[in-house]
């Protein structure tokens, strides 16, 4: 986390007039060192859409209830909406942005496609990074597993049977030997 040093005593004004202070941090993202300043009350929401145009991360809620926010951090799901960014300071995120490689799809979206488990596509991204970070854990998990790992993702339209069976479909090609 991001020391007292890297405040600045001059900042910049909340929507309530109070200054805030600015805060140097150096987060990766995607792969990507980044240097950013942002107020205190920054979340690490805002600084992926607002400060690096990173807007696949939806803001749902903005309250730790939908999940629409999800990033990894730290090879850990968060909700984005509830994590200030200087905490991040050093950290490595991944956003939905970083699933793909070299213009191929993760398999996790290829699986989504194919099994019909976007409509609306809001929730898709966090979606995608609940269950990557699942299988980036553990690559073989159970229907209760995959359940659990996005019990924290909303989504209005899908009905999630098919979300859940893309992300078995992506299991079972990575245990096939897929990546
Ligand atoms: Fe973060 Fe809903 S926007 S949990
Ligand atoms: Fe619309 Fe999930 S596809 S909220």
């Amino acid at each position: 986390m991001s020391n007292a040093s890297c405040a600045w005593d001059l900042g910049v004004a909340n929507h309530r007039g109070v200054n805030m202070a600015l805060h140097k941090i150096r987060v990766t993202v995607n792969g990507s060192t980044e240097m950013v300043e942002v107020p205190s009350n920054t979340t690490l929401l805002q600084m992926l859409r607002e400060r690096l145009v990173l807007t696949g991360t939806k803001n749902g809620c903005a309250a730790g209830e939908c999940g629409a926010c999800t990033v990894i951090m730290n090879r850990e799901p968060v909700n984005s909406c509830m994590v200030l960014a200087v905490e991040c300071d050093g950290a490595d995120i991944t956003t939905v942005e970083g699933l793909a490689h070299d213009g191929q799809l993760d398999l996790l979206q290829q699986a989504i496609i194919e099994q019909g488990g976007v409509q609306c596509g809001f929730c898709t991204p966090g979606i995608l990074i609940s269950a990557r970070a699942l299988l980036d854990r553990n690559p073989h998990p159970s229907d209760h597993e995959i359940r659990e790992a996005l019990i924290g993702n909303l989504c209005r339209c899908t009905g999630y049977l098919r979300i859940i069976d893309a992300v078995k479909q992506a299991a079972d090609a990575v245990a096939g030997g897929a990546r």
